[in-house]
């Protein structure tokens, strides 16, 4: 996720903004870049790959060489005392130079920095070419000054909440114009942003961590607001201009649980990360309820027509995101699906043919069996996608054509955001195919985008809603020496991460299994002391589910179940229900999956584990 620090104030600034920019480095960038205004005039540095290359790159403008003007002016008289800098986590356009934030408008008067997506670029882009601006980089942020530009009529204010009016989507953006040295101003809609007010000078940020050296007096700036920051403070108004009152709040974070948002692990802040992690993932893409728009990947439609197979190729985590995919595109599309854990595919000599989409799934884009099965399948001929969260990772060098999740870094080894969001892009890639092959009514596809165009804001209520119930089951069975999870169809899928999930980070055997399977063995493994997690959301098999609970309990175990709210048979059924919000059944793995990791952790914070970094496990694999 990218980080933005901006600063207003009496000091010179460059080093305090390249400072702020390290604090946020544990959200994960590719690239980053500083804007100074001085003299009237802004200069911009913009540098891939680390900080330190930032470093050199402005040490290399000040000593004059580059840049015309250049960020010498930050350090003559002092230097500048307003400024904008940015870290990028690719999300549209490649890592450059040129995607690199800040973006300037065509007079180099306006630079922003922005977080997030704007659903609406193509058509604003469109419109602010038709009106003659000119674009210097591919990303969807640089349209963000360009329309600054084009209400700016004196007042930066006015024109940034006017510009705001214009853009759909989920972002916050800070802008600085070479007119008003004195001035910062902010939108958020969603994407965080906080205000941080020091002894005549502001900060103006993504995340506290980028100023909690300098001050801790913080202003939260809530969605759809517009904010004004000077030396003295800042101002708050709505989108149609009316003024909002804002106490000031202290913080009283240290630095450790600032850079996890006052969350207790990484782990956890993950969790909560969910909702941005999926809403990022479909948000242009899913531009109208009328389809999906995946233009971005290359598959030619008449390919997707052609296909004859797809097999989908992972591990771990990736894996499980793969199977829901194949249930769901199944149903959608009719084309046959063949799953295969990386390792075993890459060994086994798979038969491959030119008419087969293989679709290899890496959050890291480095896992060394997916990649290798990857290649496989491309030299014997087939089409080779990747669905990966790392922009520039092998995996996107290595196949055909790529689909990026926008779940930003992740940093608990166990994974969770990058799981949702690739479970919510197969899905996109189920529906784009369906309406490429015209199997899917085009009822049903305004009904699916429509939930899932929900789905961000269910994640969270989800979240929410489920935490006391499952702490509560957590404290009573946190001592259990084995867990079995049981699903059927889309539900399975759910079950074998919730298991890996409560397997990896409290070190407490687990099994998930068919819930069908059941009967042919690990019913052995029941007594009254062995809890049972089921999903038995609702679904064609959900009465064939509680069958197999109501087996489970003849047998006196502890029945767990997840079920769509309203569903009472269940609660009937099982020992603890715990209710998630009702949506489309195919979908129902997206909240789901909620509970069971919330399980997991609270299982193993319970057991005193350190869950962002379990024993013997890496975040990425990438020996062979
Ligand atoms: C490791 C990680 C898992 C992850 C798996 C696949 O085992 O600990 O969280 O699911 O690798 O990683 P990938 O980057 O390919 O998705």
């Amino acid at each position: 996720m990218c980080g933005i620090v901006g600063y207003v104030g009496r000091r010179p600034c460059r080093d305090l903004l390249i400072a702020g920019l390290e604090k946020l480095e544990y959200r994960g960038y590719d690239s980053a870049g500083i804007s100074l205004l001085a003299d009237g005039h802004i200069d911009t540095v913009r540098a891939v790959g680390n900080l330190s290359n930032l470093r050199t790159a402005v040490a290399a403008a000040q000593n004059g060489q580059p840049r015309e003007g250049a960020v010498a002016v930050a350090t003559g008289d002092g230097g500048a005392r307003i400024g904008l800098a940015h870290t990028r986590w690719a999300t549209h356009g490649r890592v450059t130079e040129e995607n690199a934030h800040p973006h300037g408008d065509c007079g180099d008067q306006i630079h922003i920095v922005l977080n997030g997506i704007v659903e609406n670029h193509s058509e604003l882009h469109a419109e602010l070419t038709a009106e003659g601006h000119g674009f210097t980089s591919e990303t969807d942020a640089e349209i963000v000054a360009h329309l600054i530009e084009r209400h700016y009529d004196g007042d930066l204010t006015e024109a940034v909440r006017l510009a705001f009016g214009d853009l759909r989507g989920h972002y916050a953006f800070v802008a600085m114009h070479a007119d008003h040295p004195d001035v910062l101003v902010g939108a958020r809609k969603e994407c965080p942003l906080i205000v941080g007010i020091g002894t005549e000078e502001a900060f103006l940020a993504s995340a506290i961590p980028a100023f909690l050296s300098e001050t801790r007096s913080v202003l939260q700036v809530e969605t759809d607001e517009i904010v004004t920051v000077d030396a003295e403070g800042a101002s708050i108004t709505d989108p149609s201009g009316t003024g909002i009152a804002r106490e000031v709040e202290e913080v009283t974070w240290d630095e450790d649980a600032a850079e996890k948002a006052g969350y207790p692990t990484f782990m956890m802040k993950e969790i909560h990360e969910q909702p941005e992690a999926v809403a990022e993932t479909i948000a242009d893409r899913l531009p109208t309820l009328d389809g999906v728009d995946l233009s971005e990947v290359d598959i030619d439609e008449d390919f997707a027509r052609s296909v004859s197979r797809i097999v989908i190729v992972a591990c771990g985590t990736s894996y499980h995101a793969g199977l829901v995919g194949r249930y769901a595109i199944e149903l959608w599309t009719r084309i046959p699906i063949e799953m295969d854990i990386a390792s075993e595919y890459r060994y086994r000599d798979p038969v491959v043919s030119e008419k087969d989409l293989v679709i290899g799934i890496t959050q890291s884009g480095e896992t060394a069996d997916t990649l290798a099965a990857m290649r496989l399948a491309k030299e014997r001929g087939a089409k080779v996608m990747a669905i990966t969260n790392v922009m520039g990772s092998q995996a996107t060098r290595d196949a055909d054509t790529v689909l990026y999740t926008r779940a930003g870094l992740e940093i608990g080894v166990a994974a969770t955001k990058t799981f949702t969001a690739q479970v919510a892009a197969m899905y996109l890639i189920g529906l784009w195919l369906a309406q490429v092959r015209g199997t899917f009514p085009i009822e049903d596809v305004r009904r699916i985008i429509a939930e899932l165009k929900r789905m961000p804001s269910m994640i969270e209520q989800t979240i929410e809603s489920v935490d006391d119930r499952v702490r509560a089951i957590a404290r009573a069975q946190a001592d259990q020496r084995f867990f079995l999870y049981l699903g059927r169809n889309i539900g399975l899928p759910v079950c074998l991460e919730g298991a890996l999930k409560l397997r990896e980070i409290s070190y407490i055997p687990t099994d998930a299994y068919a819930a069908g399977e059941m009967k042919h063995g690990p019913i052995a493994l029941l007594d009254e002391s062995t809890p049972v997690v089921c999903v038995a959301t609702e679904s064609p098999v959900l009465e064939k589910v509680l069958s197999n609970v109501a087996e489970v309990r003849a047998r006196g175990a502890d029945v767990v179940a997840i079920a769509t709210e309203g569903s009472t048979v269940v609660e009937d059924a099982a020992d603890h229900t715990i209710y998630i919000p009702r949506t489309d059944w195919v979908l129902q793995p997206l909240l789901a999956i909620l509970p069971l990791q919330l399980l997991a952790y609270y299982i193993a914070r319970r057991n005193g584990l350190n869950v962002d970094q379990p024993r013997n496990l890496a975040k990425t694999v990438t020996v062979e």
